[in-house]
Parts: structure tokens; C-alpha cells; sequence
């Protein structure tokens, strides 16, 4: 049964709205497949449960789900990701029940989860694998209609590849995460642009001059420090897998433990999908003044327990900054409660690309639709036709034609015997 949805204020639809097309206007991928699940209507009948941030991107997302005829209802995938207006928007503009307040505590986070589930959906949308794992917990009964899953992030891929390997997954999943078009992109360009947002918007501070070290050399790892780099900073990387650590010495960045870069860091921004990986050891070794920020998945990157037990009280000079003000004297700023800087300081990943790892999304739902029956319970990787259409598209929309193989370059490329 379909709940009243759950939003906190219906008078802010209007800018939401405003903000939901100038998004469209960044996403032409999305357009494109609007317009063909109008015409096909792949989703015909089908409900749809989706756990996503509540941003402008997602909002389109719904459209056009809904669009290719499904029944959609949304939660958040974080307690403060939330866009107020655009649950408004959604709500009033787009029919689309919402289930999300930004700011929200832990107890209305998994009340609007189940309130997703009381739609009963056939096929989840998870952003860190919330609604699934929920639904396999406290909802098996839905277990019998279940298509398919997708899931957007490292993280939520992580954990769905640990239920299956116990053997508790109980239907099969797209690992959208994995898609080359997905992945390459918005973790490492998203990541990259929408993290240094969220830390500028936050705290103001100039970033040329200042040692900022990234923890985590991943997909997301890459981009944040790319773009702390092109501020100006001087960038220190923490790793604990070799190549990684090699491939960032071989990028230029100062390599080294993270115990030894936090008396120097100005700035500790996490990236690992790990936990306590700014543990009390380094909270005591850090700089005087040193912002500490995450943009991983959960708020487990820095061990806030530890910060909390080495203070003696907090202060809050502006929005999204805690000051932690040790028993030793130092000050220390955490930006938005350790949890994803750049959804909760900042607007997430711009639309454009969003776009495509949306499309990815969007197909992915589209192929669970068509052959979810079919498919065995596991975690699935996307078919690399659909990687390859979203990137076709994607060129196509900005205006980029590319060369084709001759037949001549084609026989070449799948022959063995010319050599030398
Ligand atoms: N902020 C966002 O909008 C956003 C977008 C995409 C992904 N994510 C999340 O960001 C996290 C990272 O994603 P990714 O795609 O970069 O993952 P990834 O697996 O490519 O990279 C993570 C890196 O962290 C390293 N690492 C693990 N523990 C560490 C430790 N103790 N110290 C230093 N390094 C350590 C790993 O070796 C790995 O290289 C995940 O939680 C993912 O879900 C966030």
C-alpha cells in the first residue's frame, strides 16, 4: 500500500522544479532515452522501488522511469543528501511519491525505506545497498516477485557481492557501479568536482598553498586529487594497495602513511569505502586547524567516537562545520558529520555526469525488466553493449563523430598470423 509521501515543505516545489530542468537541460543521454521509453514503454506495470540520493539528477532519473511506464516510489540513500525542493517537486510536479527530509534521524531513515517497500516494488534502485539488504531483513514476503536489483555505488557493490557469497542473495543485481561509463566518469570527475565543492562551499578557505592529502587512491580517490591539485594544493596521497600507491607517485602526488602526512595536512578528505581509516592515532598526530572530510560512501571513514572522546566540547562556526576543541589545545573541523561532503555541503555530481551514469541506470532497469526472470541471483556486471550505447550517446550529444575500423584494420585486429 502506497503511503502519503513523507517531504518537508510542499511550498518548496516551485524552485525545485526550476532546478530539476536546469538539470534536464545538462542530460541529454537521459532526454534521448525519455523519448524512446515514451514510445517503447519497457516498464509498462511494473513497480519500482528506488534508494537514491533525492537530487536534481535523480529527479530526472524518476521521469524517466515513469516515462517507460513504471510505478516509482523514492527514498534517500543518506540522511542528508536530501533536496527538500526536489522532493517537493517530485511530489506535486512529477507524481512521484517521496519518502526523504533532509537532516532526517536514523529512526525516519529506515521508516521511509519501508514506506518504499509498502509499495511493494519488483525492481530496486539502491545507492549503497539500503533497500536491498532492508528488504531481504524485514520484508522476505516481497522475495517471490523480485525481478532485480540495481546498485549505484562501490561500496553497495561491495556489500552485495559479501550477501551473495553467503548465499543470501536472493535475486539478481546490476553492478551499474562497475560500467565503465559509470564509474570512470562519476567517481573520478564527479567525485573530483562536487568533493572540492562541498569543501570550498563549507568552509571558504582558500586552497592554493595548503597540504591537502586524499586517502584513498580509487576511482574517486583520483579525481579529488586532480582537482586539489588544479586549486593550487599541494597534494599528499595514502594508500594500502601497492599499484595504487605507485600509480599516484607515478601521477606526481607525494606518497606516504597517514600517519606521517597528518601533522602536515591542512585538509584529510577520505575516499576509501573503508572504515576508520582516520583513526584516533591520527586524530592526535593532526595539524592544528585541519579540516577532516569525507566523501565516501558511509560516515565510518573517520573515527568520529574517537573525535568525540578526545574533546572536551564543539562549537559550530557555520553550517556544515563541527569544530572539535581538544582537551590538548588543537581545534579540529569536521564538515558534515563525516558523511558524504559533497551531497551534503554541496549539490552531489553535476547533472552532465550524472547523465550517464543514469542512462546506465536506466537501461540496466530496462534489461532486469526484459530478462530478470532469467537471470541467476548474483552480481551482475552490465552488458558491455550497454556501456558502449551509453557512451555512443553520450559523443552523439556533444556532437563528437569518431572513426570506424576498416575492414581492412578489422580482419588485422582478430588475425593471428601477420607479424613482422
Ligand atoms: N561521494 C560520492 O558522490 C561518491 C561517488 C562514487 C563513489 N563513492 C564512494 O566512495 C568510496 C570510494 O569509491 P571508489 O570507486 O573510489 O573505490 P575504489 O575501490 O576504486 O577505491 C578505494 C581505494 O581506497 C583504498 N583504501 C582502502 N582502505 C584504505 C586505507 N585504510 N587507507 C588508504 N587507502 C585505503 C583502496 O586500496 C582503494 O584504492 C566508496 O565508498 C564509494 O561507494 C562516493
Amino acid at each position: 500500500m502506497q503511503a502519503e509521501p513523507s517531504i518537508r515543505d510542499l511550498a518548496l516545489a516551485g524552485q525545485g522544479v526550476d532546478r530539476i530542468e536546469w538539470a534536464w537541460a545538462e542530460m541529454p543521454v537521459l532526454q534521448q532515452l525519455l523519448a524512446r521509453f515514451s514510445r517503447e514503454r519497457p516498464l509498462a506495470g511494473l513497480r519500482i522501488g528506488a534508494c537514491l540520493h533525492v537530487t536534481t539528477e535523480t529527479a530526472n532519473l524518476m521521469r524517466v522511469l515513469k516515462a517507460g511506464g513504471a510505478e516509482v516510489a523514492l527514498c534517500a540513500s543518506n540522511p542528508l543528501s536530501t533536496q527538500d525542493d526536489v522532493a517537493a517537486a517530485l511530489v506535486t510536479h512529477y507524481g512521484i511519491p517521496v519518502y526523504a527530509i533532509c537532516g532526517e534521524d536514523n529512526d525516519t531513515y529506515y521508516a521511509h525505506i519501508d514506506a518504499v517497500l509498502a509499495t511493494r516494488p519488483q525492481i530496486t534502485l539502491d545507492d549503497g545497498a539500503d533497500l536491498i539488504s532492508r528488504l531481504h531483513r524485514q520484508a522476505p514476503e516481497l522475495l517471490p516477485d523480485m525481478l532485480g536489483g540495481t546498485e549505484e555505488t562501490t561500496t553497495g557493490v561491495i556489500r552485495l557481492r559479501a550477501m551473495a557469497a553467503d548465499g543470501a542473495l536472493r535475486y539478481p543485481v546490476m553492478a551499474v557501479n562497475d560500467a565503465m561509463t559509470k564509474h570512470l566518469f562519476d567517481n573520478r570527475y564527479g567525485t573530483g568536482q562536487s568533493t572540492l565543492d562541498g569543501v570550498i562551499r563549507a568552509t571558504n578557505i582558500l586552497l592554493a598553498g595548503r597540504t591537502f592529502v586524499v586517502v584513498g587512491y580509487g576511482w574517486c580517490g583520483r579525481g579529488i586529487a586532480m582537482r586539489a591539485r588544479g586549486h593550487g594544493a599541494h597534494v599528499i596521497v595514502t594508500e594500502v594497495e601497492p599499484l595504487r600507491a605507485l600509480e599516484a607517485t607515478m601521477d606526481g602526488f607525494e606518497v606516504m602513511m597517514l600517519l606521517q602526512a597528518a601533522p602536515r595536512a591542512d585538509f584529510i578528505v577520505t575516499a576509501s569505502g573503508d572504515k576508520h581509516v582516520v583513526d584516533q592515532a591520527h586524530l592526535e598526530a593532526a595539524k592544528d586547524g585541519c579540516v577532516l572530510a569525507n566523501s565516501g560512501h558511509f560516515d565510518v571513514e573517520i573515527n568520529i567516537p574517537a573525535l568525540e572522546a578526545l574533546s572536551k566540547q564543539k562549537h559550530a562556526p557555520r553550517q556544515h562545520v563541527q569544530e572539535y576543541h581538544l582537551h590538548d589545545g588543537r581545534v579540529l573541523r569536521l564538515l558534515a558529520e563525516g558523511r558524504l561532503v559533497n551531497l551534503a555541503a554541496a549539490e552531489g555530481h553535476p547533472a552532465s555526469v550524472m547523465d550517464m551514469s543514469f542512462a546506465n541506470q536506466a537501461l540496466a532497469v530496462a534489461w532486469i525488466a526484459r530478462e530478470g526472470r532469467g537471470i541467476s541471483r548474483a552480481v551482475h556486471a552490465m552488458p558491455a553493449e550497454l556501456d558502449a550505447e551509453v557512451a555512443s550517446l553520450k559523443l552523439a550529444s556533444l556532437g563528437i563523430t569518431i572513426d570506424t575500423l576498416t575492414e581492412e584494420q578489422q580482419r588485422y585486429l582478430s588475425s593471428w598470423q601477420e607479424g613482422t
